[in-house]
């Protein structure tokens, strides 16, 4: 709460029944206020009211590792005043009962929960140790920054997550990568994904320059603080009072000298903003893999559990398994701060509570489901004509229409947890037809040329088209494609000849992956271009988002529940 990605999710009896970040409901991308729809909508799934909750647990503690925020704030005086204003704010937020009383109009004093803070990255870590199939694993978190830390490394073992070391404020690789992304006119809170999909398009010019602004150390990593602001009161981020968040310029003048003029978001992007790509891509690289070698020598371990932004680095974690030890990682699909819910959650449960562990995260499928009733009046509200298929003839018809080149709104079942559409708040496409990343582009998304959309293929098929077969069931790692392979996925084949992919099992979505099958069984192909349901928007979740996406844009064909809706009007 009151922190990018807010967000909400309840667990019953140690498992994680419903989760949701507040921007899918306000329709705010990011929103960084209070997570009263989100905490309703936790409450609404289970049939309870917040008088009935036992736990209230926040993934944030202002008063973590206080005595490097005073140290940072003496050395740099200039921070003071905005560090005590800091502290002032986070008194305000701290009152939960109040916020969650006013936000669910209940009476503050009929709330009986107790309420647990837990330090930033630590609630990022349980949010992917917890939500493992393991009991014992290497745990890392890496982000901006959380409770005045960037880095965290921890031992998880049984109930327990031991921290074995921090990286504090100022050193972060997160505000590294920030810094050059607001520097090449990527300047919006989470832009960071768009220059990771510009970076093959760049060569080595920068990278000798970019290893002198941040240096590597045998305990971790040191930035060169010339080239970079001072933080003020906002650990790197504003929050605005609409709960909106905006991004402080983090490079001094000092880094204008280096590399000239910032480039200014509107104007052409040019070689230099490639090659800069390139290079703050591969040190963040080379620095992420340091942390995680340091890391297994302190713990070592085949498992790796990760979480916090930086673990949606996709290119980065596809690369993890031939430059450290890991054998196996359990990255969390909401990485980002939406995440730390699920985590302080978790870890309340088992390390507080000390209850044992029973649940492993199946499926990211973990958001808002609406009944067929409730969709076919929004259709009925809406100017479209529909008719309602069983299961076998709605995937036979949206298979052939992706099939002959049709992109088709795929809106079903429960909504993700995370950033990541995974085949059910979808647009899918023909992932071999040359022209396709055009098409999407001018028809719906509107995205930046450089960006290359996403393959869903089925799990056991992966080694046949890519070149690792570690599963990535949240679209968190980027592989090659294997060359013969590369014609075939066109679409989805990035400049480097490499594909984000989602490996589908059956387990975790029957209908998607019977919808792949139909389609294979029409081209020969186990794989469809998955992007997500919206347009310059957060990913559409109710059924009425969904109808308004596909009259807005010019998508072909909407799958929503069993009910295939075309364009002509009644
Ligand atoms: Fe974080």
């Amino acid at each position: 709460m009151f922190h990018a990605d807010s967000s909400a999710a309840i667990i019953q009896d140690g498992e994680v029944v419903f989760a949701v970040a507040e921007e899918r409901l306000n329709r705010v991308k990011h929103y960084a206020g209070f997570p009263a729809l989100s905490v309703k909508a936790c409450l609404d799934f289970v049939g309870a009211k917040i008088k009935d909750i036992d736990h209230v647990a926040v993934g944030q503690d202002s008063d973590a590792n206080l005595a490097r925020k005073v140290q940072y704030a003496v050395a740099n005086p200039s921070g003071i005043l905005n560090f005590i204003r800091m502290r002032q704010r986070k008194q305000v937020v701290r009152d939960l009962r109040s916020l969650l009383a006013q936000a669910l109009v209940a009476d503050a004093k009929a709330l009986r929960f107790r309420e647990h803070r837990l330090e930033h990255h630590i609630a990022h870590i349980a949010s992917a140790y917890y939500c493992s199939p393991w009991q014992k694993a290497a745990g890392f978190s890496y982000d901006g920054s959380g409770d005045f830390v960037s880095t965290m490394m921890a031992r998880c073992e049984g109930n327990h997550i031991d921290v074995l070391d921090r990286v504090f404020l100022p050193d972060s690789i997160g505000s590294f990568y920030t810094t050059i992304c607001e520097f090449i006119g990527y300047n919006q809170y989470g832009d960071e994904g768009k220059v990771m999909g510009l970076a093959p398009y760049g060569k080595d010019t920068y990278c000798q320059q970019l290893r002198k602004l941040v240096g590597l150390k045998n305990d971790g990593f040191k930035l060169d603080l010339r080239y970079f602001k001072p933080l003020g009161s906002t650990e790197g981020m504003q929050v605005m009072t609409d709960g909106r968040v905006r991004l402080p310029r983090h490079f001094s003048k000092r880094m204008v000298e280096l590399f000239g003029n910032p480039r200014e978001p509107h104007m052409e992007i040019t070689q230099r903003e490639m090659d800069l790509a390139y290079a703050i891509q591969h040190r963040f690289e080379e620095i992420f893999f340091h942390l995680l070698n340091q890391l297994h020598e302190r713990f070592p371990s085949e498992e790796l559990v990760m979480a916090g932004g930086c673990a949606l680095n996709s290119v980065a974690n596809g690369k993890l398994f031939e430059c450290t030890p890991f054998s196996h990682t359990w990255i969390q699909p909401a990485a980002g701060d939406e995440g730390l819910a699920i985590g302080a959650a978790l870890h309340t449960y088992h390390a507080v509570l000390n209850q044992p562990r029973r649940y492993a995260m199946k499926n990211s499928y973990l958001g808002s489901e609406f009944s067929d009733s409730r969709i076919e009046a929004a259709l009925k509200k809406s100017r479209v004509s529909y008719r309602k298929l069983e299961r076998e003839p709605l995937l036979e018809s949206v298979a052939e229409r992706i099939a002959s080149g049709d992109v088709v709104g795929w809106f079903q079942g429960r909504m993700e947890w995370g950033p990541r559409a995974l085949g059910n708040r979808s647009i899918l496409a023909h992932p071999g037809l040359p022209n396709m990343k055009d098409v999407l582009n001018a028809r719906i998304k509107q995205r930046e040329w450089f960006r290359p959309f996403a393959p869903s293929i089925l799990e056991h098929r992966q080694s046949e088209y890519f070149e690792h077969d570690h599963p990535s069931p949240f679209m968190l790692h980027v592989y090659k494609i294997r060359p013969e392979k590369r014609a075939q996925l066109c679409a989805v084949n990035h400049v480097d000849n490499t594909g984000r992919l989602q490996t589908v099992r059956r387990e975790e979505n029957p209908l998607y992956y019977d919808l792949i099958q139909a389609f294979e069984r029409k081209t020969g192909l186990p794989v469809v271009l998955n992007t997500s349901f919206n347009e310059n928007e957060p990913i559409v979740c109710t059924p009425e988002e969904a109808i308004d996406c596909f009259h807005r844009t010019r998508m072909d064909l909407l799958a929503i529940g069993p009910y295939l809706v075309s364009k002509c009007v009644n």
